[in-house]
Parts: structure tokens; C-alpha cells; sequence
């Protein structure tokens, strides 16, 4: 009878001492003397890896030469408890089969403590490394947390398009989608690109966000979200920028800023809590290795109530601060995330919700205040991140959102369907976008937001 295969993840469960196992994974490291060897076998599973220990009395030296780092093997033998500091458990080998070998002199994870760099230049193989196995399993986890809070409180995950034909968001700029030859393009007798032989018959685009589609789907079953990935060809080289990224996107009807922010920090700390429930061994391996202050951040942020303040006060703290900004602060600019780190780990040492943003740096579907000079926009800032959502109460006046779009110039013709929520059955309404990725950076404590989605999409970068 065939054994059947246990996870290293669930070997380590007490009842399975003195089992009969079999276990399949790759070599990380193989050490020993002329008597016994241990091999570390890493399955992805876990982060911990499990002890083969190879009596020298049964296996050749012949046989094992080929067991070297990154080669892939099945072991079966007895689970014991282990005599061995480091780990509770080990398995005496009784068969090895080699299923692949690693050549030493090419395999590029050979030696251990790569910079992040080189594993960057690595992609295909950098899943195998501790860091990025302990990162990429905690991205499926906030994954699964984030549908799970979601569904528990009756919202509907939405598939909104991610090739689009409006061009109306304004989020960033837009990769352009079609099927027409570029090297000839059909011309039209004014000399521009003639777009009716184009697939859809009219120039279309990678979305830049799913909103204007998530605000068609709240208005008709109250609650929805959104998870998928969008695009920007900004050409924004920073640890904080992707071209290609996973964004959240919740629009709940009759929601007002207030219980829009209510829900953006009671689902943050949600996401929080459940990656320190449930991704606690690759939550501790990277506060250990790499910022040993990560937990006490991440738990610090459970703790506290978010600090609720308007631009407009924001403003007025930074210009206090006595601080040299690279770019100067007056009432009107668009912050930086300088600034707004400034405010949470510096003045606040707290996250910061700021609303009320100036109407001329913020998108044309916010709702206006009374002022004339503010919308009912909200930014959460985070330490470490800066900007993790953005979001804000609707305009849901017809006659004010087309007066916006009026007064920015945005081509009507795009925005027919747009309008028509406002037009038929109108209601207040409120939603925001979390970047996931930025959120990733947050729970892991990585630096960089190209290590911690598998296949990073940046200028220049679209090798894996
Ligand atoms: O603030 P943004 O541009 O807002 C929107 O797209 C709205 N439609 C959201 C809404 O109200 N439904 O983007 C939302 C979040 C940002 O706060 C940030 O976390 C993330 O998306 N983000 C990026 N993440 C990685 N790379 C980029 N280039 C990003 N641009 C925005
Ligand atoms: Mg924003």
C-alpha cells in the first residue's frame, strides 16, 4: 500500500510521533558527518522545516550525492521525537527518491542571505526562499480575510471590467488595449487613428480602478466590493508604486463619510488581527529577520482608535512642525507621503484619517461641501506607508456632478451610464480603495511593494 502524503505544515502535530510518514519537498540544506546526515526539507507549506536524518549504515554516499540544495525528494520513514536542538521533530529515512537534482555550480539559491535585490532578478525561483515563502502566504491569507469580512457582513464581491472604454477616473494614466498594427495604423482623413477597425470599435484601456462600475452595483444591492487587479502606467519609481496592483474597492449605499471611514479602519484592523491569528510562525520569522518592530506595530495599530482630522488641520500641523519638507506645505497642495508620514509616526504616532480634502487635487465624483472649496474625501495614512486607502462620500447630486464634469472638461459621451445612477433612484453614497499590496507591506514589515507581489510590473520590468 502507497503512504500517502502528509504536509510538513501538519507533522508536527503530537499524535503524528512514531507515524509512519511519507513527505515530499525541496532540500534546503544538507550537513553532517560520515554516520548520519540531515537533510532540511522545505515543502512551502510552513515556514518550518522538517529534519530528515539519513543512517549512513543504509545509504551510500553514491546514492546521496545528488541531494543538494533545491533538489526535490520523497522520504518516507518513522517520525520520531528529535534528540536534536531546533527542532521537536525528525524523520528516520527509510527510501529517499530523488525526484530532481539542482546542479550546485547553477542553482542561483545555492548559498543562503541573497540581498532582496538579487532575489528580485530571481522571481521564478525567490518563492522558495524563507522570506518570500513566510510573505506570499501571508498575502493569500489577507486574501482570504479580506472576502471573509466582506461576506460576513452581507457586501457582494463584484468582477467589475479590467479592459475599459472610459478614461473618466482620473486615477493615473492608462495602458492603452488593442488589436490594431501598430507598425500600420488605420487612419482616418483628418490623419488620426481611425479606432472603428479597432476590436471594441472605439479606443479602450486597462482600468485604472473598478469604482464607477462598483457605484452601478452598490446602487442596486447595497453593498458591494470589488478585488482585482488595476493598472497605471504612471511612471513612478518607488518602493510604494506598481503598474500593476490589487486594489479593494467596498461602495456601500447610504453610507456618509462617517460610516465610510468607520468601515475602512474596522477593516483594516480586521485584516490586521487576522494575519497575527493565523500567520504567526512567517509574522515572527520577519520580525526577526528583518524589523524587530513589526509585531508591536502591527498590534499597536489594533490598539488604538485611528486619529479623525481634516485637511485643512493637517495643514495647519505640518506648517507648525518647524520640519524642511522636500516639498513645501501650504493649504491646497496635494500631500506627499513625507508629509504624511510626518503626521502619523512623528506628531500622531498613531494612523490618521484625513478628510475634507481641497476639491482641485481630489477626483470629480467627490461630494462638495458647502464651502465650495472642499469634498468629503478621506485618506488613511499608515507608518512606514503613507496613503493605504483612499476613498469618499459620492456626489450624488445630478446637477452638481455634471457641473464638475462640465468644469473639468471630461467628455460627457464616457459618462452616460455614470450618470444615469444619479438620474434614477439617487442615493447617498460612500466607498474607498485599499491598495493590497500597500496593505502586504504594512503586515509583512517589507520595504519594498516589488517584494511582496510575486511578478512585480514596474517601468521597465516586466521580465516573469
Ligand atoms: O487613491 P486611489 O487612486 O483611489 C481610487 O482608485 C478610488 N477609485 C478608490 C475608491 O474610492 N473606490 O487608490 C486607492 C489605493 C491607494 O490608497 C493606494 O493604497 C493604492 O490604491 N494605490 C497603489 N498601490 C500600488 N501601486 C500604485 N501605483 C497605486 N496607486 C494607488
Ligand atoms: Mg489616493
Amino acid at each position: 500500500m502507497t503512504l500517502k502524503r502528509t504536509k510538513i505544515v501538519d507533522i508536527f502535530a503530537p499524535e503524528m510521533v512514531g507515524e509512519q510518514v511519507c513527505v515530499k519537498g525541496w532540500v534546503r540544506t544538507r550537513r553532517g558527518n560520515k554516520h548520519v546526515q540531515f537533510i532540511a526539507l522545505n515543502d512551502g507549506s510552513t515556514i518550518k522545516n522538517l529534519q530528515i536524518v539519513i543512517d549512513l549504515e543504509k545509504f551510500s554516499e553514491e546514492e546521496l550525492k545528488p541531494i543538494t540544495t533545491g533538489s526535490s525528494l520523497h522520504v518516507e520513514g518513522t517520525l520520531v521525537a528529535s534528540q536534536g536542538k531546533g527542532q521537536t521533530v525528525e524523520v528516520q529515512a527509510q527510501t529517499v527518491e530523488i525526484y530532481g537534482t539542482a546542479d550546485p555550480d547553477e542553482y542561483p539559491l545555492q548559498k543562503k542571505g541573497h540581498t532582496l535585490e538579487f532575489l528580485r532578478e530571481k522571481a521564478h525561483l525567490r518563492m522558495r526562499t524563507n522570506t518570500f515563502g513566510a510573505v506570499f502566504r501571508i498575502r493569500h491569507h489577507l486574501a482570504f480575510a479580506i472576502h471573509k469580512f466582506f461576506n460576513d457582513k452581507g457586501f457582494f464581491y463584484m468582477h467589475t471590467p479590467l479592459i475599459t472604454g472610459s478614461d473618466c477616473e482620473g486615477a493615473g494614466d492608462m495602458f492603452q488595449v488593442t488589436t490594431l498594427d501598430l507598425g500600420n495604423l488605420p487612419k482616418n482623413e483628418d490623419g488620426s487613428n481611425d479606432y472603428t477597425q479597432d476590436f471594441f470599435g472605439k479606443p479602450t484601456s486597462l482600468t485604472v480602478s473598478g469604482q464607477l462600475e462598483g457605484e452601478l452595483g452598490a446602487t442596486a444591492l447595497g453593498a458591494i466590493y470589488t478585488f482585482g487587479p488595476t493598472f497605471r502606467a504612471e511612471n513612478s519609481n518607488t518602493p510604494r508604486h506598481l503598474a500593476e496592483f490589487w486594489m479593494i474597492e467596498p461602495e456601500v449605499a447610504f453610507n456618509d463619510i462617517t460610516d465610510n471611514m468607520d468601515l475602512a479602519e474596522e477593516f483594516i484592523k480586521y485584516c490586521v488581527q487576522y494575519a497575527l491569528d493565523h500567520c504567526k510562525d512567517d509574522i515572527e520569522f520577519l520580525n526577526q529577520m528583518y524589523d524587530n518592530t513589526l509585531i508591536e506595530r502591527l498590534q499597536g495599530v489594533l490598539k488604538q482608535d485611528f486619529i479623525r482630522l481634516s485637511y485643512t488641520e493637517g495643514i495647519k500641523i505640518l506648517e507648525a512642525s518647524g520640519k524642511k519638507f522636500e516639498f513645501p506645505v501650504k493649504w491646497g497642495v496635494d500631500l506627499q507621503s513625507e508629509h504624511e508620514r510626518y503626521l502619523v509616526e512623528e506628531h500622531f504616532k498613531c494612523p490618521v484619517i484625513l478628510t475634507d480634502y481641497p476639491r482641485e487635487i481630489k477626483a470629480f465624483y467627490m461630494k462638495q461641501n458647502d464651502d465650495g472649496k472642499t469634498v468629503r474625501a478621506m485618506d488613511v495614512l499608515f507608518p512606514q506607508i503613507g496613503e493605504i486607502i483612499g476613498g469618499s462620500e459620492r456626489e450624488e447630486n445630478y446637477d452638481k456632478l455634471i457641473g464638475e464634469i462640465e468644469r473639468r472638461g471630461i467628455p460627457m459621451k464616457d459618462m452616460w451610464w455614470y450618470l444615469e445612477t444619479r438620474k434614477f433612484g439617487t442615493v447617498p453614497h460612500a466607498g474607498f480603495g485599499l491598495g493590497f499590496e500597500r496593505l502586504i507591506l504594512f503586515v509583512t514589515g517589507m520595504a519594498n511593494i516589488r517584494d511582496v507581489i510575486p511578478f512585480p510590473r514596474t517601468p521597465n520590468n516586466a521580465e516573469f
